[in-house]
């Protein structure tokens, strides 16, 4: 056989290994083991420990762990919710105890952690669900320092503490347990506007799978679940970005991710969950990082939102750049001869109205002259 078409059909067969054994784990998890299992039986479990319970993805989470007969200790923000989440819980489930601690998880001294052990150190906590975590939107450089540490230590930081701490009871008394992390399909793609958050989504899913090995010959089940865009809290402060409102229109329920976490924990390490997630994948299996980054870097500039976000150091610099991006969005929607309507409703659907809003360089019927 000649080495080209060798090597195609080489590089054809690799290929399609990539996407089968992909397909083959989620379609397995997915489908063959969709319901939540029972934690109180398969790790005797009396106590389950949710941060970020308070709401979205952790309450629900904490619902369903009631209705196994467990009992939850839930730490939160220290806001109204905490208690209000806590007071309905307790409602629903009066057999249950349920207990509530309201600490900042981004304080970077971790001062929350002595107050968990306390409040801790007599129930037997075996599910551990690292769930708290929020996205703050903006670009890093124009972004206080101080508030991308603090998102660090909500998202992984304090993971990482409370785990340690939880992790080394566990072993000591050589007891069963689940630990699970709250990540992202955000860890796998370059994510300007967010760079922080996709950054610590990355942090978890790494450490979750090196400490699933670790502890899995001690009875210990790590889980890392990767949700695609949940209808909660999290999108309480998008700063009217088009890409977030966009996400959030395809969000499925909390109640759906929880389910999802229950039913993979003890069966798998990274659980994929929704239509993002796994197109992320699947797409990062044709389209390399090293390539998506590149384009990443040199596209954004089209992006309504960017310019929405960007700081204005130098609002001439800023108004010639922005230009610059429009007459470049034109000539690509020129070349690729697609009719403006199309566009105009593309091109909303991203971000424009919300530059529009702002400041533009060109309002978008100018820029339909100029297709035309
Ligand atoms: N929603 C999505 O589309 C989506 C997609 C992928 C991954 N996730 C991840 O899923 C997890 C849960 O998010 P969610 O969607 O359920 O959003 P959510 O409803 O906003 O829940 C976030 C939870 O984290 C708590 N929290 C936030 N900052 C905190 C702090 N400084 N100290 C203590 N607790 C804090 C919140 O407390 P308060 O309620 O008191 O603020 C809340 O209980 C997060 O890690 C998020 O990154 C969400």
């Amino acid at each position: 056989m000649d080495p080209v078409p060798l090597a195609l059909s080489v590089c054809g067969v690799l290929f399609l290994i990539s996407w089968i054994s992909y397909s083959l784990h989620y379609f397995f998890h997915a489908w063959v083991t969709p319901t939540p299992r029972d934690l109180k039986k398969l790790y005797d479990a009396e106590w389950a420990l949710v941060t970020g319970g308070s709401s979205g993805i952790g309450l629900a989470l904490c619902d369903i762990l009631c209705s196994q007969g467990i009992n939850v200790f839930i730490v939160a923000k220290d806001d109204p919710l905490i208690g209000q989440s806590t007071k309905e819980l307790k409602k629903k489930y009066p057999d249950r105890d349920i207990r509530a601690l309201g600490v900042d998880l981004g304080d970077r001294n971790g001062g929350y952690l002595s107050k968990i052990e306390k409040q801790t150190k007599n129930l037997r906590i075996n599910l551990i669900f690292n769930n708290a975590g929020y996205i703050r939107v903006g670009l890093f450089p124009d972004d206080p320092v101080d508030a991308a540490l603090h998102n660090m230590e909500v998202n992984v930081t304090s993971s990482l503490r409370i785990t340690h701490l939880f992790a080394n009871r566990l072993l000591d008394r050589g007891e069963k347990g689940v630990i699970g992390f709250t990540s992202s399909s955000s860890c796998f793609i370059p994510c300007p506007m967010s760079a922080m958050y996709g950054a610590t989504k990355a942090f978890l899913t790494h450490f979750a799978t090196s400490l699933a090995a670790e502890v899995r010959p001690s009875g210990i089940q790590v889980l890392v679940i990767h949700p695609s865009p949940v209808n909660s809290n999290f999108y309480s402060d998008t700063r009217g970005l088009g890409a977030m409102e966009s996400a959030r229109k395809t969000a499925v329920s909390a109640e759906t991710v929880a389910k999802s976490i229950l039913s993979s924990v003890g069966r798998t390490v990274i659980k994929d969950q929704g239509y993002f997630t796994v197109g992320a994948r699947l797409l990062l299996k044709v389209l390399d990082l090293n390539l998506f980054a590149d384009i990443a870097a040199a596209g954004i500039g089209l992006a309504g939102d960017y310019w929405k976000l960007k700081k204005d150091r130098n609002p001439e610099k800023k108004e010639r750049m922005m230009n610059k991006s429009d007459v470049l969005r034109k000539n690509m929607f020129h070349a690729a001869r697609i009719p403006f309507s199309e566009f105009d409703s593309t091109w909303r659907h991203f971000g424009c109205t919300a530059r529009q809003q702002n400041r533009s360089a060109l309002q978008v019927d100018e820029v339909a002259s100029l297709i035309r």
